[in-house]
Formats: C-alpha cells, structure tokens, sequence
C-alpha cells in the first residue's frame, strides 16, 4: 500500500501521541486532538480514528459512541494501558472495532495495517462532482444531468444525486419517477450491493441512473447532514461517477457534500448579483481548503459580447474559468420539456459541444478532438487546447499552501 492514511488521534497526552506517532511514522499522517474534534471527524477526512482510553474513560467511549452514531467513514480502534476485559467490553459495544495496548509490541501497527488494507478495498474508485450555482436559477440541474448523461454515453457508470429533498427538480428534468429515494437508501446501505443498488435506482433512457427524496418527501427527515458523506462514498463504490445536484449555500448538509466530493463546479451566469455571490463561494472554499484541483469555474448563459465579459469574470474571480457553456434557450428548453439530454436531442448544437467540452475539461469524458484535419490525423499533428478552457495568466487571492487532499483526476486544464 503505497499512500498513506490519515489517522485522527483523540483524547491522547503529548507523550502517548509521540509514541503513537513514531509508530505510524512510516505510513499514516496522525493528527492528535481532544474529544471534541469528534464532532467534526467527518469534516477532518480520517477513514481511522484511535481512541485513547488511558486519561478519560468515559470521554473515551463518549467519543467512540459519537463516532458510531455521525455514520461516517470512520474505523475506530480502542487504545488502553491495559487489557481490562470490562473496559474491551464497554469499547466494543461503543462502536471500536479492535482493541490495543499501547506498548512496547507491534500491536497497534499491525492492528492499523490490517484496516488500512479494508479500508483500501473498501473504498471506491468513484468520482464525485458536486454542480453548486453561485445563485439560483445558474443551471445547475441542467448541467449535471448533460454532464451525467456525457459520462453515461462514454459508457461509464453513472448516477444523479438530487440533495435537494424538498424541490428537487432532476427528475422533474429528466421526466421520470422514482419508488426509491435516498431514504431508502440511507436504511438498507449495509445490504445494498451493486446488483441490489442499481436494480432499485430510477433509470434514464441515457444510462443515467437518478437518486433524488423528492417523490418520497416523509422520510426526508432521515437524510441527515452526518449522513450525506456516507451515502455519497458509499454510491462512489458502486458507480465510476457520482454527479451531485441539489446543493447550494453552505448548511451543514451542503458543506458533508462538497467535503468528500472530489471536484466541485461552481456554476454561474454574467451577472453582478452572481458574480459577487461567486465570490463569496470561493472565498469559503478557500477556508474551506478546497484546492484549485477541485474547483472548477463554469459561466453557463454565455454570451460573448454580454457587458460583463469573459475578462471581467476572470478578474473579478481572481481565477481561470474551466467551461464556458453558451446561451441558446430554445434548444435547452426543447430539450427539458422533452425529459431529454442535450446530446441526444441536438448534438450539434454549439451548447451540446460546449458541454462536451466542460466534461473533457474535468475529466468526466475523453476530451474532444474539434476539426483534426485528415492531415492533421495522418501525420499526429497536436491538437490545440481546448477553446472553452481560459487560461488566467497569474492566479491570483488564492491563499498560500491550499491543497486539496482528493485525489487528483482532471487533466490539468489551468
Ligand atoms: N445554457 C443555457 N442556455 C439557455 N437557457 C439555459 C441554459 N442553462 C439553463 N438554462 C435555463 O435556465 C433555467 C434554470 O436552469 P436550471 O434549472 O438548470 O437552474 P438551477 O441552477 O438548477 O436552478 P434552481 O436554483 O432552481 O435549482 C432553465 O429553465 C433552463 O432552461
Ligand atoms: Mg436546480
């Protein structure tokens, strides 16, 4: 196993979290914090956690039981001074899924080695791209569901996720009904495999297959913020590309979205309203330290000579814009009253190619190849960059040292 995991470490002194990270030195990024980092262990990307239970017992297992209840990712394992079967008891029944001494032994690290390794199978190759409008009314639901329907017609498996449980509109878009919303989903997660899951799934004529609450509205209740990061890792396992709508604004819901998500397309029209709320999205994603690997720009509506110009969005943001996605309402709305996807209702259309570009641009599809000449073709000449892809010469208000821990899987386009 060649990347290394990062551990949180909870309720440890300095001594005992010395010793447990020079144990670990050589494969996990161990990361000490009292119990109430507990509450935000979703937010700090550890898919394992070890509980110290040598200071405080009952913090310990108030941690462990808190861990078990949020449903997240999180593999907990127990770490005493001695192997008191009463105290393994109480550890157990919390939620840790093994039980060590810290000692002179090897314990610990094969302990961490053997649930670095499920972790490792357990964890899906899926992407996940999270469409969120700087404002209402951007596009968002039009541009995940052309994307979602690109990323089927490459013949990769993908589904739809509308988190927006109260009016989401993608199957609305999409024409389509659902007997299985995320609720049902949420509850049966532990026997779902991927025959079950995708048998249960709305299906698009596209290949799409669509996962919203909006027909089920009484159970959205169950849908909790500590859940959506489960419910999106989970789907991840079981399709190439998880595309999410139905986010906006930065709840508690919207942010366990965008955290495990691996890129993030921020969606907006040439306005000033737009503008200055795109602004404000970025900023947070900086705090929020999402990398310029995991953002993506998209003005949708463009209009080439509209007053607020490319130039202007691209300085205003202080970033480069990876899609420009053109204006052209008839066609999108003949399109959305048919319950059909751009590319099967009008594929030559200068807004079905700029989509098409879009998704190249992130990686969701294989870029395409615009005007390669037979000469061109026969002698390999390079093809140029794509043209919806605008580079800024120098970045810029991005804060120093902002990373994104996501794997990366767009082709670099900046
Ligand atoms: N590129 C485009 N050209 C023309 N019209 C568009 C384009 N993209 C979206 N629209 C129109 O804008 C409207 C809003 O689009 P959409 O519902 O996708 O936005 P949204 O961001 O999901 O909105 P909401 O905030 O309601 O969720 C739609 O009626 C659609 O027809
Ligand atoms: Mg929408």
């Amino acid at each position: 196993m060649e990347s290394r995991t990062n551990i949180l470490l909870l309720g440890s002194n300095l001594r005992r979290a010395e010793q447990v990270r020079s144990k670990l030195a050589s494969s996990c990024n161990v990361r000490s914090e009292d119990f109430h980092a507990v509450l935000s262990a979703h937010r700090l990307g550890a898919p394992l956690a070890i509980v110290d239970l040598a200071e405080d017992v009952d913090a310990a297992i108030a941690a462990m039981e808190e861990l078990a209840r949020s449903g997240g990712p999180v593999k907990v394992i127990a770490m005493a001074a001695t192997k008191d079967p009463e105290l393994i008891l109480r550890a157990m029944r919390a939620g840790a899924r093994e039980f060590v001494v810290l000692d002179g032994s090897d314990e610990l690290v094969t302990v961490v080695e053997k649930l670095r390794r499920q972790i490792e199978a357990a964890a899906g190759s899926g992407h996940i791209v999270t469409v969120f409008p700087a404002k209402g009314g951007a596009g968002a639901t039009f541009l995940a569901t052309n994307l979602a329907g690109l990323v089927a017609e490459s013949g990769k498996r993908v589904v739809l996720v509308d988190l927006d449980l109260q009016l989401g509109d993608v199957l609305v878009t999409l024409d389509m009904t659902s007997q299985y919303a995320i609720s049902d989903v949420l509850q049966n997660m532990q026997r779902l495999d991927r025959e079950l899951l995708s048998g249960s799934l709305a299906k698009h004529p596209s290949g799409i297959h669509v996962l919203s609450q909006s027909d089920r509205l009484e159970e959205a209740d169950r849908v909790t913020a500590a859940k959506i990061g489960a419910i999106l890792t989970f789907l991840a396992r079981h399709y190439d590309y998880v595309v999410v709508d139905g986010v906006r604004g930065f709840d508690e819901m919207s942010i366990a979205a965008l955290d495990v998500s691996h890129q993030v397309l921020l969606v907006l029209a040439q306005t000033v309203p737009a503008l200055r709320n795109a602004q404000r999205c970025l900023e947070v994603f900086r705090r929020l330290r999402y990398g310029d690997d995991k953002v993506k720009v998209v003005v949708n509506r463009y209009q080439k000579n509209d007053s607020i110009d490319l130039d202007s969005v691209r300085e205003s943001l202080g970033t480069s814009v990876t899609g420009l996605v053109s204006n052209e309402y008839k066609t999108v709305m003949a399109a959305i009253n048919r319950g059909r996807l751009l590319h099967e209702t009008a594929s030559r259309s200068k807004v079905a190619q700029d989509l098409r570009q879009v998704a190249g641009a992130i990686g969701a599809v294989g870029l395409q190849k615009k005007g390669g000449s037979f000469f061109g073709k026969l002698f390999g000449k390079k093809e140029a960059a794509p043209k919806n892809v605008i580079p800024l010469p120098k970045q810029q208000n991005r804060e120093e040292g902002v990373r994104s821990e996501q794997p990366k899987r767009a082709p670099e386009t900046i």
